[in-house]
């Protein structure tokens, strides 16, 4: 049974129809892609499916401009996944030899959520940032940085402090409404600071006008609606307009989103290999049918299958290898159990691997912030 979707920037649920919502938002979708954005993964199989103003970062890529990815964290529970889908693209940015500056939100989590900034800070180190540099991340032009703590540099400090306040005279109450529904003080506060954390790379305290990209799940767009149209009347500076990418979330292991507050949904990039078996043979979802005589007469739907998903959008780059599982499945050749098999081998062997360089990024976190 379908459930009714609602996808707002704190709540996600039920089943999200992706094309339907990117109309509803107003964002295009991602067609025809340069060559170094196809050869990832996650645009190439279209994870990554829509986007406002991109050609202004493949330009600036093209002719090797400088550009900024900016984007941004709520720490809450276990990295998962799920996470991983963002942080491919930050790393896929810092090789296209962009600058990146990361928020981690502590401050939205703290007015949203009630979460201590001590809270923030421990999860944000011990799992995003840690995980993050164990998945490539480098720490050359990169910045990390605390809402609650912008810089030990007093000038960029108190630029970013300025911005953030004087934005708040540029937007009203009834756009807040049109963008939020339900809306608080936290919540609107969280999002002025959203749209200072997207624009004050171009101060001139920090890179000065420069095009940035902000890549987030399209959960996140009003947000970068309501940015954008601050920049259009903002005339005390001139911003140049933001460029955003929106990616699709991964689904959790029973379909639905994969949600750190729920274990059963997720994979963490801390889950021992055998505990990743045990949670993708008990708990993800099949596409299959119920018996085998069943399954082997009908076929199998790969495009519920959560396996199938993980495959497709992560753990199985090569194409042709992908092509042919799903058409085995479909087919009935290929069960279920076979397919779980296929993943658990690819996820076993990404958390071997991920699970070492884990330990040495763990030394390097420090060299990331402070800046
Ligand atoms: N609101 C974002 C989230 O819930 C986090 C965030 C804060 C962010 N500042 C940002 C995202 C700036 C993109 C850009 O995940």
């Amino acid at each position: 049974m379908s459930k009714k979707a609602v996808v707002t920037p704190w709540e996600i649920k039920g089943d999200i129809d992706y094309e339907k919502l990117a109309k509803e938002f107003g964002v295009e979708p991602l067609k025809e892609l340069p060559k170094v954005f196809n050869d990832n993964v996650l645009f190439r199989r279209k994870v990554v499916y829509a986007h406002r103003d991109i050609g202004r970062i493949m330009n600036a890529i093209k002719d090797k401009q400088p550009y900024v990815m900016m984007t941004g964290l709520m720490p809450s529970g276990k990295f998962h996944i799920g996470h991983m889908v963002l942080a491919q693209q930050i790393i896929f940015h810092q090789k296209m030899g962009a600058k990146l500056y990361i928020a981690v939100a502590d401050i939205e989590s703290y007015n949203t959520r009630g979460q201590s900034l001590e809270e923030s800070k421990k999860i944000a180190t011990e799992e995003y940032i840690t995980n993050y540099i164990a998945l490539g991340l480098k720490p050359k032009n990169c910045e990390i940085y605390f809402q609650s703590n912008r810089s030990q540099d007093a000038k960029k400090a108190n630029a970013f402090y300025r911005l953030q306040n004087i934005l708040a005279k540029h937007a009203t109450f009834n756009e807040f409404r049109a963008v939020y529904g339900e809306i608080t003080p936290g919540k609107m506060i969280s999002s002025l600071l959203q749209a200072s954390d997207m624009l004050h790379a171009q101060l001139p305290e920090f890179e000065g006008p420069i095009p940035v990209v902000v890549p987030v799940g399209i959960d996140q767009d009003p947000h970068l609606r309501l940015a954008r149209d601050i920049t259009k009347r903002f005339k005390t500076y001139k911003f140049t307009q933001l460029s955003s990418t929106y990616h699709k979330f991964m689904p959790g292991l029973g379909g639905g989103k994969m949600s750190s507050s729920e274990p059963t949904s997720y994979i963490a990039l801390t889950d021992t290999p055998e505990e990743a078996e045990r949670k993708i043979k008990k708990y993800a979802f099949s596409g299959g049918q119920p018996t085998l005589e069943e399954h082997r007469k009908k076929g199998g739907n790969p495009d519920i299958d959560v396996s199938f998903q993980y495959l497709a959008n992560y753990f199985e780059p090569d194409d042709k290898k992908i092509k042919k599982i799903y058409n085995d499945y479909k087919s009935g050749q290929l069960l279920t159990g076979e397919l779980k098999q296929i993943l658990i081998k690819k996820l076993q062997q990404f958390l071997k691997e991920h699970q070492k360089n884990r330990e040495k990024a763990k030394k390097l976190v420090n060299k990331f912030l402070n800046h």
